[in-house]
């Protein structure tokens, strides 16, 4: 089938791709001229495990093309799916000046019966303006469909073909027969539902993983002031079957460009429909104390940390990842620069993103060793699973003191005290009252 894919940002990018290796006939459409032109020459803009070879065995395979003119392909074209960004405006709300003008100009040209895809995150009722912007200029017959993506950074060409579900929310059996033939070679459980349950089944999604870490973070909590372990208390509540054992990972709090995101917009949603969503205020100021309880952490350890040395393991809002949005590692090194102290830091890919936004505020290392060495302190801020693998010993040595503060609960504090470190992770220490 031929699918026209507009966007090429970090959803549009990966899930052209995958529905081209699905092998479908795949065109990836951006108004930036220079990143189609990169595209097409095989430079990926973003750090995805496994995509750059994706994108290339596609492209070679001629089932993958990049273009800046969504008019030019659109002829012949089974779906159109937009794939643009819906960034937090000031106040929260789904800013949606990008999904509008992509359908303001399919509208202008649209020839034939064509599928309209929304696979941006949309508040309820965007499926139903779209209908109403196309129908203003096309007279024809054509379908609005939602289909949520739920790829998460890192992992996201493994969660495309071994998805839990693939939601389609659609109007008319036809656009549901047209989805299933898409998603035909994807084996798991199509969910068809309206165009608006589709919408919220993708907030509602989001905001309850990110209620669920949240709770943990508030159990973490409980733990420091109770002397319990939220390492094992999370295992103990997570292996019942209703709960599950994901995300229940207790740290320094969810960022990342989805997240924050969506649970503000939902939040908004909710006030917009006359509705005050409580439980979501609360989950999102959890997450706000979380990274500020941190650095009280350190503080608390340090009295003062003016003038204090840290090594900073970490900068993107999680690992695998190059993207800092909204990162956790991030703001808990404004804080400590705000406060006096001196940071160097290191992360395996985010740092050319994070020098945008940090600048000269901190140092900047290409070796993990180099970057604490010679510090009071190590923070551990993002889940890098190499850095597990790091000679820990190596790292005590190098230190002005043996001080670990792990906000991710990475590493085994019984090793870690083996070692010689002073350690401190989340809902793990008892604090004296
Ligand atoms: C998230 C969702 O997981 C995807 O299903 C969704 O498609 C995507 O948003 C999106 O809307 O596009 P992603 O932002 O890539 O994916 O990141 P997650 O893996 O969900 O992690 C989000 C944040 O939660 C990270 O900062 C991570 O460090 C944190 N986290 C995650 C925890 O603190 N604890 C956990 O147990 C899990």
């Amino acid at each position: 089938m031929k699918i026209v894919m507009v966007g090429t940002g970090y959803v549009g990018l990966v899930s052209g791709t995958c529905f081209a290796d699905i092998g479908h006939d795949v065109v990836c459409i951006d108004i930036d001229e220079e990143k189609i032109e990169k595209l097409t020459k095989g430079v990926i803009p973003i750090f995805e495990p496994g995509l750059d070879a994706l994108v290339k065995n596609n492209v070679e395979a001629g089932r993958l093309t990049f273009s800046t003119s969504l008019k030019e392909n659109m002829p012949g074209a089974d779906a159109i799916f937009i794939a643009v960004g819906t960034p937090s405006a000031a106040d929260g709300k789904a800013d949606l000046q990008y999904v509008y003008a992509v359908a303001e100009e399919i509208a202008a040209n649209l020839k034939d019966y064509t599928l309209i895809v929304d696979k941006s995150t949309v508040p309820v009722g965007t499926g139903k303006e779209v209908e109403a912007i196309i129908k203003k200029k096309y007279k024809g017959g054509f379908d609005v469909v939602s289909c949520p993506e739920f790829l998460r950074e890192g992992s996201a060409i493994k969660d495309f073909s071994r998805s839990d579900r693939v939601v389609i929310g659609v109007r008319t059996e036809k656009a549901a027969k047209i989805m299933l033939d898409i998603f035909a070679p994807i084996k798991c459980e199509k969910v068809v539902t309206t165009v608006e349950s589709s919408e919220l089944i993708k907030y509602a999604s989001n905001a309850f993983l990110a209620t669920k870490i949240s709770f943990i973070n508030e159990i973490a909590h409980i733990c420091e002031k109770s002397g319990a372990d939220v390492e094992e208390v999370a295992h103990g509540v997570g292996l019942d079957k209703r709960i599950g054992p994901k995300f229940l990972k207790a740290g320094i709090g969810w960022g990342g460009s989805c997240f924050p995101k969506d649970v503000k917009a939902l939040d908004q949603i909710a006030g917009s429909h006359g509705y005050d969503f409580k439980l979501l205020k609360s989950v999102i100021e959890v997450n706000q104390h979380q990274r500020q309880h941190f650095v009280d952490k350190i503080k608390k350890h340090f009295i003062d940390i003016k003038g204090k040395n840290f090594g900073v393991l970490g900068l993107a809002f999680k690992g695998n990842t190059d993207d800092i949005r909204e990162s956790a590692a991030i703001d808990i090194i404004q804080r400590l620069v705000k406060e006096g102290a001196k940071v160097d830091c290191f992360d395996y890919e985010a740092t050319a993103n994070a020098k945008e936004i940090l600048k000269d505020t901190v140092t900047y290392y290409e070796d993990p060793y180099k970057c604490v060495a010679d510090n009071d302190a190590v923070l551990l801020v993002t889940e890098w699973p190499q850095f597990l693998e790091l000679d820990w010993r190596q790292i005590k040595e190098s230190l002005n003191e043996p001080v670990l503060f792990d906000g991710r609960n990475l590493l085994s504090p019984e090793k870690m005290r083996e070692i010689g470190f002073t350690y401190y992770s989340v809902g793990q220490n008892h604090e004296e009252k």
